[in-house]
């Protein structure tokens, strides 16, 4: 039996920063869990600066000192991504304003989540507003502090969205 995977696209501003490192985190609990084949992760920005752009050096630096491989080149999110996903996960609320503002109909609509949605106990996720969920705070102004809170928050709501996963799809 094949069964086609589940495709999870993390959303941020520029692409280069707290989005790859999501989908960095992500795929690594993914493989690990033998569920490769199962879930792909693929990640992007809502805005285009960094199109072609590798990830931001503390980004990657930050992501490699715990073992998450960063290999991803920046692209913009488009209108016609909304079919290539099953969820498409927003990093802070204005992320997930432009992506409402960008899907094509409420079906699209209803494929977008935040990823700190998964930081709290499911029964309050569902149907709630992106400002009802706190943000992944963009690090890109600040110091390496900030870069070692987006992978905290990473490896927590990843873990918790996989589990999410293999309950909601059934994986075994
Ligand atoms: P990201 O961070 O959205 O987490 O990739 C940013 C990267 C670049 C810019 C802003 C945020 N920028 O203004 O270029």
């Amino acid at each position: 039996m094949t069964t086609s995977p589940i495709r999870i696209c993390f959303v941020c501003l520029g692409n280069i920063c707290r989005s790859p490192t999501a989908e960095g985190v992500m795929r690594a609990l993914v493989e690990r869990s033998g569920r490769g084949a199962r879930i792909h992760v693929d990640s992007a920005g809502t805005a285009g600066y960094h199109e072609g752009d590798p990830s931001d050096g503390r980004s990657i630096a930050h992501a490699e000192r715990r073992g998450y491989a960063m290999r991803h080149v920046a692209r913009q999110f488009t209108r016609a991504d909304f079919a290539r996903f099953d969820y498409v996960v927003a990093m802070d609320a204005s992320n997930w304003k432009n992506l409402a503002r960008l899907a094509p109909d409420a079906e699209a609509r209803a494929k977008v989540t935040m990823l700190r949605a998964y930081d709290v106990p499911a029964p309050v996720r569902h149907g709630r507003p992106a400002d009802a969920f706190d943000d992944v705070p963009d690090p890109y102004y600040g110091g390496a502090d900030g870069f070692e809170h987006v992978l905290d928050i990473c490896e927590k709501s990843c873990a918790s969205l996989l589990a999410h996963l293999v309950a909601e799809h059934g994986l075994a």
